[in-house]
């Protein structure tokens, strides 16, 4: 649940993203954030998933509110709770694509079971 706004810049160039939405998403439910450039959709993602922070409000990841976590404590969420494939992919060059996908469990120390 994300609930909140997010503001950019200052002054005359003030944005303010997200003006006061608040959304849900199911678990175990396909989402899809459509909408025109500009719009706040990647705002929207990044502010929900802990890699940035809103303005004001809240964000809360299953029983975690992690409006108030420290970085730290964000890091670990991210790494064991969250995947995200960003539009720039940000992949790994010199790992092959399923090193790169089980590169958050091979980091801890586990190792990830295939299946199908
Ligand atoms: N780093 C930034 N600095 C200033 N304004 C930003 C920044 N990122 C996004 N914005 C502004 O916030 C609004 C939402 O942007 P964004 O979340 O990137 O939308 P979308 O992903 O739907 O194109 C836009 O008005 C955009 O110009
Ligand atoms: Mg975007």
């Amino acid at each position: 649940m994300l609930a909140g706004y997010k503001i950019y810049g200052h002054g005359d160039n003030e944005v303010r993203a997200l003006d006061g939405i608040t959304v849900g998403f199911e678990p175990g439910r396909f989402t899809a954030i459509m909408g025109p450039s500009g719009s706040g959709k990647s705002t929207l993602m990044q502010c929900a998933v802990g890699l940035d922070r809103l303005t004001a409000g809240q964000v809360v990841i299953g029983d975690v509110d992690i409006t108030g976590l420290n970085e730290k404590r964000l890091t670990l969420l991210r790494r064991e709770q969250i995947g995200f494939v960003f539009q720039q992919f940000n992949l790994l060059p010199t790992l092959t694509a399923a090193e790169n996908i089980t590169f958050p469990w091979t980091w801890q120390g586990e190792s990830p079971t295939r299946s199908g």
